[in-house]
């Protein structure tokens, strides 16, 4: 069940299947020298916008923002606490002497414009930062997005399911995060997980069913991707969200992040 996609044309076939598979070789066109975590950790902890979930709940998603209980904390001391934090946009802090210097020209242009060379267009892509504290855990839930998820530093256990539809039919996919919660009766035999390490990538589907554990301190990208169709067609899923929604949910959602925006 296991797969590594590191060529462009399995890339095509690939993009809008619903298994998750590690992306590499010439599908990832980009590197990047990132500081320690701890001095990423210690710079979130600070910025306005980062966010902050406990990370204790597995199979439901925290909805609640709890960064104001971890602000001011060291470093030593948040590594006693559980947590998890969410930075929005990584190119905010892409500024002389910040911790993602050099972001966007090393690793957002290239990215963008390694999709755009072989026939994808977006109506938004953008980069936000994850931190995930020792034994921590991201809920069960599904994105509005496809998910280009770079796990930089730290082990992390990616779990999906072999048959998603099974689980999640499409008709139910475009339910409320609210809902969204683990099914009963799951196997050990129905989950397909990902045991990532240090610089891996995986490709999340959009409103795939996912989950992730992190039994250790964690530091990672993810690109969110919304609109994304290749030579014009969106993937079913996303199509299907479109249709129910009777309009196009992208449109005025990071227009400044679209593919057309790029190309200007
Ligand atoms: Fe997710």
């Amino acid at each position: 069940m296991h797969r590594t996609v590191s060529t462009t044309a399995e890339f095509l076939q690939k993009w809008d299947s619903r298994i998750n598979f590690l992306l590499a070789g010439e599908c990832v066109p980009f590197s990047f020298s990132f500081p320690s975590t701890q001095c990423i950790v210690e710079r979130l902890v600070e910025e306005d916008k980062t966010t902050a979930i406990v990370g204790q709940l597995r199979n439901t998603t925290e909805r609640e923002n709890l960064i104001e209980n971890f602000r001011g904390m060291s470093f030593g001391a948040l590594m006693e606490t559980s947590f998890q934090f969410r930075y929005p946009d990584v190119t905010l802090l892409d500024r002389p002497g910040d911790i993602f210097e050099g972001f966007t020209e090393q690793v957002l242009i290239p990215w963008k414009q390694y999709l755009l060379d072989n026939g994808f267009e977006w109506d938004r892509c953008y980069a936000l930062a994850r931190v995930s504290g020792p034994n921590t855990s991201t809920g069960y839930h599904m994105d509005r997005s496809n998910v280009l998820f770079w796990n930089v530093r730290g082990r992390k256990a990616f779990h999906g399911f072999t048959e998603p539809d099974r689980w999640v039919p499409i008709e139910q996919s475009i339910e409320k995060r609210i809902s969204q919660v683990m099914p009963e009766g799951v196997l050990d035999e129905d989950i397909l997980t990902y045991d990532v390490g240090d610089n891996q990538l995986l490709w999340n589907h959009l409103m795939t069913p996912h989950w992730v554990d992190a039994p250790e301190l964690t530091f990672g990208i993810n690109f969110s991707l919304g609109g994304l169709r290749h030579n014009g067609r969106l993937c079913r899923y996303e199509e299907n969200l479109y249709d129910s929604l009777g309009k196009n949910p992208n449109e005025s959602w990071h227009p400044e992040t679209s593919s057309v925006a790029f190309q200007k």
